[in-house]
């Protein structure tokens, strides 16, 4: 990685702003610093799209107090943000994964509320809406992302009135029910309807920013759009709707097709003693993600002796994340103890049952192991979208492989073909366990060749393309009035009523 000084001038007419930056700064026990790969999916699908893109990233680089200048970085341009340790406490660990994090995911953990917490949330948006702004040529298309960032809309659309503003919400928006909790609740909406189009994965999360907005304000909305007027400014005319977000499909299936990335999958098999069924869980180490469940439904499975640790092996890998943040050392404890349970009353001298990896590996390594993989089983109780299973899908070339999906994932959405499982039901999940190992090959390619149409059709570039344009459409008909609407909404219009009053 070039670490090449770049220029600081507002000269980009394409900027994309979100927390963390495509690269995290490490620090190894010797006090040497290099940059590596950041998690999550936010960063696997838009670091492609800023690769072919001629702009700037705005963002965190991962560690406190970290003042760099911009610099190049394998043809991105990196515009840094500084947090000081008081805004990470804050705004990072506190306002976006303490608050908003388990509140926009079903209160599957409660959302502490902290008066502070959200002061420092509204500093640390107008820090990145001023970085943002810097960096703005006159006229510039600007793309904040996700939950850590929804004041930046608004506080763009008041310092930079000739900015075309884009917002996308990586992760669920949740039903008035549960949104409603929040005490900065219109604050929030505001923030948004700073945007010109504000994108979500699902068609329900677009339904339920929809119906916030028509309880909080006196707005007049025509789905997908509302019209949004404020004290002196002319009315303007905002887009919601889903655009759900996908991978770069086709590098996952060139990376597959490497012969040493297949013999590195065998080496994968033969080094947990070649059983019949390898199944795999790839997750960040967070409590949306069902592993508790999914360790359950296996576990439970080897106690019945409906499958045994010569036959069906599970390995999880599960990236270390938020390791400050209460909720998630607890998860790791709860984990990590029913790993070694499962392990200390099943594992043979020869086979493991369960082999456990807390921590990331790079995507090399993570193709072998889906080419490995005759099952991926993605479990979680919420979640925007869940790349991991496209990338499973992507790289499976081969039309192998099953792949058991929550259907509270937003790729559920499209990826019909997967066996679609409810996570709290452990019964369920152990059935489409036992029905994926026992699936004919016949079944897993017709299967598996529908899904692949799907993910490689609707690819990430399809997806930022999608997004662009209709930001483009709505900056045209930005002052228009709400009807009629003439944008393309490719996806049937269903509303979830779960928890709506
Ligand atoms: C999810 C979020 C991203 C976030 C990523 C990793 O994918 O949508 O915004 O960056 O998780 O989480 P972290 O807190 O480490 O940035």
């Amino acid at each position: 990685m070039s670490d090449a000084p770049h220029s600081t001038k507002a000269e980009f007419d394409f900027v994309v702003v979100s927390n963390r930056l495509p690269v995290d700064r490490v620090t190894d026990s010797d006090g040497v610093a290099s940059w590596t790969r950041s998690p999550g999916g936010l960063v696997t699908a838009l670091e492609p799209v800023m690769r072919e893109a001629d702009g700037a990233w705005v963002g965190w680089g991962g560690q406190p107090d970290l003042t760099i200048d911009p610099f190049e970085n394998d043809g991105i341009h990196i515009v840094p943000v500084d947090l000081s340790a008081a805004d990470i406490e804050e705004f990072y660990e506190g306002f976006s994964n303490d608050t908003l994090w388990p509140l926009y995911h079903d209160v599957i953990a409660p959302p502490a509320y902290h008066r502070e917490w959200w002061e420092s949330y509204v500093r640390v948006n107008q820090r990145f809406a001023d970085a943002a702004a810097a960096a703005s040529a006159q006229g510039a298309v600007v793309w904040v992302q996700d939950y850590q960032l929804q004041l930046v809309p608004r506080m763009l659309r008041e310092s930079r009135p000739d900015l075309t503003i884009g917002f996308f919400n990586h992760i669920p928006f949740p039903p008035y029910g549960i949104f409603s909790q929040l005490p900065w609740r219109l604050q929030i909406i505001e923030g948004l309807l700073g945007a010109d189009v504000i994108g979500f994965q699902r068609v329900a999360d677009a339904g339920n920013f929809l119906r916030a907005v028509r309880r909080l304000t006196s707005f007049p909305t025509r789905n997908p759009a509302i019209e949004v007027s404020s004290a002196g400014q002319p009315t303007r005319r905002v887009v919601a709707r889903a655009f759900p977000i996908s991978i770069d499909a086709k590098s996952f299936e060139e990376l597959a097709r490497e012969p040493r990335i297949q013999e590195r999958a065998r080496e994968i098999r033969e080094g947990l003693g070649n059983p019949r069924t390898v199944m795999l869980g790839v997750d960040r180490l967070d409590y949306t993600k069902g592993i508790g469940h999914r360790l359950k439904a296996f576990g439970e499975l080897l106690a019945e002796g409906r499958v045994n640790v010569e036959d069906v092996t599970l390995v999880q890998v599960a990236s270390p994340s938020r390791e400050r943040v209460a909720a998630y050392m607890q998860l790791r404890d709860e984990i990590e103890l029913t790993v070694g349970r499962i392990n200390g009353d099943f594992a043979t001298m020869s086979h493991t049952a369960i082999s456990y990896h807390h921590h990331g590996y790079p995507r090399d390594e993570m193709v072998a192991l889906y080419l490995a993989a005759d099952v991926l089983l993605v479990t979680a109780l919420r979640d925007g979208m869940n790349l991991v299973a496209k990338e499973y899908v992507a790289s499976r070339f081969d039309d192998d492989g099953v792949l058991v999906l929550s259907e509270f994932t937003g790729a559920s959405d499209e990826l019909k073909k997967a066996l679609l499982i409810n996570p709290h039901d452990i019964d369920g999940v152990k059935d489409a366990i036992l029905q994926a190992i026992a699936m004919p090959a016949k079944e897993r390619a017709t299967r598996m060749r529908s899904l692949r149409k799907r993910v490689l059709e609707n690819d990430v570039s399809r997806w930022s393309s999608n997004f662009l344009h209709t930001l483009e459409q709505a900056r045209a008909s930005r002052y228009d009035r709400i009807s009629p609407v003439q944008l393309p909404d490719e996806l049937e219009w269903t509303v979830d009523r779960r928890w709506s009053d």
